[in-house]
């Protein structure tokens, strides 16, 4: 009884070995970057405590004191370790999955008959009817997108955008420096530049129509955030409104918008909502009134953050660094994030907020230096260089969990940024993701992310680290899969791009739009609720009483003031 286990390890010895010589010979270079045991594991006194689930599982299934040892001094003997072989496989597992399917290449080679056979058939399940999906894209005067773009020296007082605005407005091309990315995909993108890319996605699209009358969408390519960019500072409201009142003008006289009033429109606006919700009309106050007109009231209007409390915008993802070209770019950027060692148990990336009474993140960031587990890398306002892709991707790819308390707004950027890097967003009020993307992001939100309350940051009554490192190995590497499953999901894709599995973030906000759009025309279709709980409405179908209550207590204009009126009370 005793011998069978003991010679059923050895096999599996050396099955195991097999497995490293054969991955280490197709995989030379990586082997090293990525666990190599000489150079990492062997560290005495690794800077930052290694946090991998893998290892925690084991200890988990092993009950030996042994591995106990091992954890601590950061040793691992890895031809020894039968559960360390197991984790290997794991990790081995996709690459296993993309080297199979090879010989049966072969085989329809050989047969000219079968290739063209399933080229047809996945060609016809590839290129469903465009019935109900046409869209017309309005043929908009130069002044409200290509005239925009030849102002961008003033988009920003401390920074040339002009740069950002070409290869369609993913910018400049990043390469891969240091092996942090991947062959190719890569660009400098910032993240304002939606409006850009959206659009040149949008003429790529496979069912815009020329005759409107078939449309069941219309796109008004205005570069609505472009546009007020421009004058958000020492610049008076008519200059900021202007353009936007210009083009509500426009629209109502097309035959396209007398039909249902606009219904049928949508806007992409690459900035978030607030820029474009002033309700008052004083020079000190911030932004235009674009969302505020009947015009946009009527149309489908999506950003990278929108109201909780209005109902007319949408919110769809900021843009990334990546944007593949092929769907293979993607799985394998995919296995590239799944087989990461992530050193460090969270980190954030971002600056503090001094001016902004209620921010939590000077609460974050002393936290995070705290902690033994936790990277920082601080942003400030002397040192902008801190926000080079690299790093930022860097830290994220060696973290287990990215931290996103809200800065400005409730949302960021950095939160794709982190998906994108497989490392799982901890969130500290639902503004920052679940209200927003609601079409991008699964409403089962503790499936790919943590949410820690602010107001216990606030006021010092949680420890995040404590919070993090309770959550089972198990459970942290479910969380892991499903966040790198929604890279796809939140990726743009470059324009060039031809993705035949995977929808990217603009097919998914199109799918999105197009359901809106035929809701909101549908005969006697009314929207019966109070549209201050549109959070509560789109989120859960209902506007009853709910847990969440508190963090939306006001609207963010209201939260401003109310920060100012509370500044001034203490003073
Ligand atoms: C198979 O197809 C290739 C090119 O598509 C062609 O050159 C070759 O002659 C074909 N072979 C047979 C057996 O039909
Ligand atoms: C659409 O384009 C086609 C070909 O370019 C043209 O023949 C047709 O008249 C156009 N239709 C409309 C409504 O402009
Ligand atoms: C707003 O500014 C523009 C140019 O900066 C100026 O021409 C215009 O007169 C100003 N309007 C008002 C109402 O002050
Ligand atoms: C917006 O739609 C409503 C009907 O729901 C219509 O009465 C109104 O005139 C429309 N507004 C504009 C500016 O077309
Ligand atoms: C701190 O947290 C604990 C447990 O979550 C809770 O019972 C307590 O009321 C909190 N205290 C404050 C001041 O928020
Ligand atoms: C459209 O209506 C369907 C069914 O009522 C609903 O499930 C869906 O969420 C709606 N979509 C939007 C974007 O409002």
């Amino acid at each position: 009884m005793d011998q069978t286990p003991r010679c059923r390890c050895k096999i599996w010895l050396v099955l195991c070995m097999f497995f490293i010589c054969w991955y280490f010979m197709i995989h030379n270079a990586k082997w090293y970057s990525l666990s190599s045991p000489t150079t990492a594991f062997r560290h005495p006194t690794p800077p930052i405590e290694i946090i991998d689930s893998n290892q925690k599982t084991i200890s988990q299934n092993t009950n030996t004191g042994n591995v106990d040892d091992q954890e601590k001094t950061g040793e691992i003997d890895w031809l020894h370790d039968v559960a360390q072989m197991q984790a290997l496989e794991k990790e081995l597992e996709p690459v296993l999955k993309k080297i199979k399917p090879k010989p049966e290449k072969k085989m329809k080679n050989m047969n000219n008959e079968t290739v063209i056979e399933k080229k047809t058939k996945t060609r016809a399940r590839t290129k469903p009817s465009c019935s109900g999906r046409y869209i017309y894209i309005h043929d908009l005067p130069a002044r409200f997108n290509e005239d925009i773009l030849d102002d961008c020296r003033s988009f920003s007082k401390w920074q040339n955008m002009c740069p950002y605005i070409g290869n369609s407005g993913l910018g400049p091309n990043l390469g891969n420096p240091e092996r942090v990315f991947s062959r190719s995909g890569w660009y400098a993108t910032n993240q304002f530049m939606l409006e850009v890319i959206f659009h040149n996605r949008m003429k790529r699209y496979r069912c815009v129509t020329n005759d409107s009358s078939i449309a069941s969408a219309i796109y008004v390519p205005y570069y609505a955030g472009l546009d007020v960019w421009r004058y958000l500072f020492d610049h008076n409201i008519s200059s900021r409104d202007a353009l936007a009142i210009d083009l509500a003008e426009w629209l109502r006289e097309q035959p396209e918008w007398k039909k249902i009033a606009g219904k049928n429109h949508f806007l992409v606006a690459g900035k978030i909502t607030w820029e474009f919700r002033r309700e008052v009309d004083e020079d000190e106050e911030w932004g235009n009134k674009l969302m505020l007109l009947p015009e946009f009231k009527n149309m489908t209007v999506l950003t990278i953050e929108k109201s909780p409390w209005h109902s007319n915008d949408f919110g769809i993802p900021y843009p990334t660094y990546f944007h593949p070209r092929t769907d293979n770019d993607i799985t394998e950027w995919q296995s590239k994030m799944r087989r990461r060692r992530r050193r460090a148990l969270f980190s954030f990336a971002g600056a503090p907020r001094p001016e902004m009474e209620e921010s939590i993140r000077d609460e974050v960031i002393e936290q995070c230096v705290a902690s033994t587990k936790c990277r920082l890398l601080q942003c400030s306002y002397s040192n902008l260089k801190c926000y080079q892709p690299v790093d930022v991707m860097r830290l994220f790819q060696n973290s287990v969990f990215c931290l996103q308390p809200p800065g400005d707004s409730y949302t960021r950027r950095s939160t794709f940024d982190s998906i994108l890097a497989g490392c799982i967003p901890v969130f500290f009020t639902p503004g920052s993701a679940y209200v927003q993307y609601l079409w991008h992001l699964p409403k089962e939100f503790n499936k790919y992310s943590v949410l820690i309350n602010e107001d216990d940051v606030r006021h010092k009554n949680v420890s995040i680290e404590r919070v993090l490192s309770r959550i089972p190995a198990r459970k942290v590497s479910e969380m892991r899969n499903e966040v790198i499953e929604l890279i796809p999901t939140v990726v743009y894709a470059d324009p060039k791009a031809k993705l035949e599995r995977f929808k990217d973030a603009f097919d998914v906000s199109i799918n999105g739009v197009l359901d809106r759009i035929r809701n909101v025309t549908k005969k006697n279709s009314r929207f019966d609720f109070d549209e201050r709980f549109s959070w509560k409405y789109f989120l859960f179908g209902s506007v009853e009483k709910h847990d969440w209550d508190h963090y939306f207590r006001y609207s963010m204009n209201q939260k401003v003031k109310q920060a100012d009126a509370e500044a001034n009370e203490s003073r």
